[in-house]
C-alpha cells in the first residue's frame, strides 16, 4: 500500500526488484527503469518509441546531440538496425561480445534519428550482465540505455545508487547487483581500413591491440559533443570537489581520500578508504565509480584520489578521473 500524498510530494515511487517480468511489462508500457550491465547501471527504455526515448533525455537532463547505445540479446536481433559488420569489427567482437564493449556501425532506417542524434552510425552492445540478458531476450525491441546518472554525474554501480539519482522519476530498478566491471564500456568503431577507439572504457587497449594485431587509435573527444565549443568540460564528477593527491600533501580531518592500496602514513579510515585490496586495477576499477559516490556523500570539503599508472584498465581510470577533476581544475 502506498501513501496517495507521498505519491503526490515525491512524484512516481521507485522499487528495487529483481523480477525481469515486471521490467519487461513498465518498458512495453513505454516507461524508462533502470537496468543492470556487467559495466554501470543503465536508464533504459524502447528505442523504438520516440516518448519513452524523450523521458531518458528529460529524466537525465541530458541535451538531444548527445546520441544513445542500443543494447541487444544478439546480432541476430540487432541485424534490423545496422548495414554489414566490418570483419575487423567481427574480430573484436568473437572475443569480447557479450560484454563491455559498444560498435559504433552504419545504421538502416530502422534506428530513429533521435537515438543518433541524426548521425548515420549507431552505437550498439550486447551486455554480459546475465539478469539483462534475461530481459533482453523477452524484448521485441532494442533497449536504448545511457548511464544512469544525471548528466555529468557519476554513473552508479549499484541499484540503491540508480534509485539515489533518479527517485521519483522511474518505477523501477531492475536489481542485478553490483556491476562486475564498474566502467563504462570501451567504444570502438572503423576509420577507413583501421579500427578506432571513441571512448576508452572496460575493455583495454592492450586487450583490443592482441586481436587486432595494433593498437587502436585512440579518438576520445567525441565523447561528449557539446552543443557549442567548450559547454561539456567535464562529466563522471561527484558534487565535492576532486583533485588528484599529491604525495607530499598532509592529512586534513576535513578531507576525504581515496588510495589506490595502501594509505600514506598520517592517513587512516574512515578520511581515507582503499578502492582495492589487492592493488589490482580492475578491482580499483569495480569500486571506483561506487567509492566516489559514498566519499561524496559524507560532507568533506574536497576529496583527493591517488592516480593510478597510465597502463591496462589504469588508462580509462585517468580518463574518467581526468573529466571529473577538470570540473574543479579548468
Ligand atoms: O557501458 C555503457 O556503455 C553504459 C551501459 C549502460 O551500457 N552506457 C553508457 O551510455 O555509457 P552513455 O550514454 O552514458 O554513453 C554513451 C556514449 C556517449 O558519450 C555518446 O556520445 C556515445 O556513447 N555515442 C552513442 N551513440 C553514438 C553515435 N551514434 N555516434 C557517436 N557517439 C555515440
Ligand atoms: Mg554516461
Amino acid at each position: 500500500m502506498f501513501n496517495p500524498l507521498t505519491l503526490y510530494l515525491y512524484g512516481m515511487i521507485t522499487r528495487i526488484s529483481s523480477d525481469v517480468h515486471r521490467a519487461k511489462s513498465a518498458l512495453d508500457k513505454g516507461q524508462a527503469i533502470g537496468i543492470p550491465t556487467e559495466t554501470v547501471y543503465g536508464l533504459a527504455a524502447n528505442a523504438l518509441n520516440p516518448a519513452a526515448v524523450e523521458s531518458i533525455f528529460q529524466i537525465k537532463g541530458r541535451p538531444h546531440s548527445n546520441p544513445l547505445i542500443l543494447h541487444f540479446f544478439d546480432v541476430q536481433q540487432a541485424r534490423p538496425y545496422i548495414q554489414e559488420f566490418d570483419p575487423e569489427l567481427q574480430r573484436i567482437m568473437e572475443v569480447f561480445s557479450p560484454g563491455p564493449i559498444t560498435f559504433l556501425v552504419p545504421k538502416t532506417k530502422a534506428v530513429p534519428s533521435l537515438i543518433t542524434a541524426g548521425l548515420d552510425k549507431v552505437a550498439i552492445r550486447f551486455p554480459s550482465q546475465p539478469l539483462l540478458r534475461r530481459l533482453l531476450s523477452l524484448l521485441d525491441f532494442p533497449l536504448a540505455a545511457p548511464s544512469a546518472n544525471k548528466y555529468g554525474a557519476v554513473s552508479p554501480t549499484l541499484a540503491q545508487q540508480v534509485k539515489e539519482q533518479l527517485s521519483g522519476e522511474i518505477p523501477l530498478v531492475l536489481d542485478g547487483g553490483p556491476c562486475g566491471f564498474g566502467l563504462e564500456s570501451t567504444i570502438v568503431g572503423m576509420e577507413g581500413p583501421k579500427a578506432v577507439v571513441y571512448r576508452l572504457g572496460s575493455v583495454p587497449l592492450d586487450d583490443l591491440a592482441v586481436v587486432l594485431g595494433y593498437i587502436p587509435t585512440v579518438k576520445n573527444h567525441k565523447e561528449e559533443q557539446p552543443m557549442a565549443p567548450g559547454m561539456v568540460k567535464y562529466h563522471y564528477a561527484p558534487t565535492t570537489p576532486l583533485h588528484y593527491f599529491s604525495p607530499t600533501q598532509n592529512p586534513s580531518t576535513q578531507c576525504g581520500y581515496l588510495f589506490l592500496q595502501h594509505f600514506p602514513k598520517g592517513f587512516d579510515y574512515p578520511n581515507s578508504i582503499a578502492l582495492s585490496t589487492d592493488g589490482n586495477l580492475k578491482t580499483v576499477a569495480r569500486n571506483l565509480y561506487s567509492m566516489l559516490i559514498e566519499m561524496d556523500s559524507r560532507g568533506y570539503s574536497k576529496l583527493y584520489i591517488e592516480k593510478p599508472k597510465p597502463e591496462g584498465i589504469g588508462l580509462t581510470i585517468i580518463d574518467r578521473l581526468n573529466r571529473a577533476t577538470a570540473k574543479y581544475n579548468p
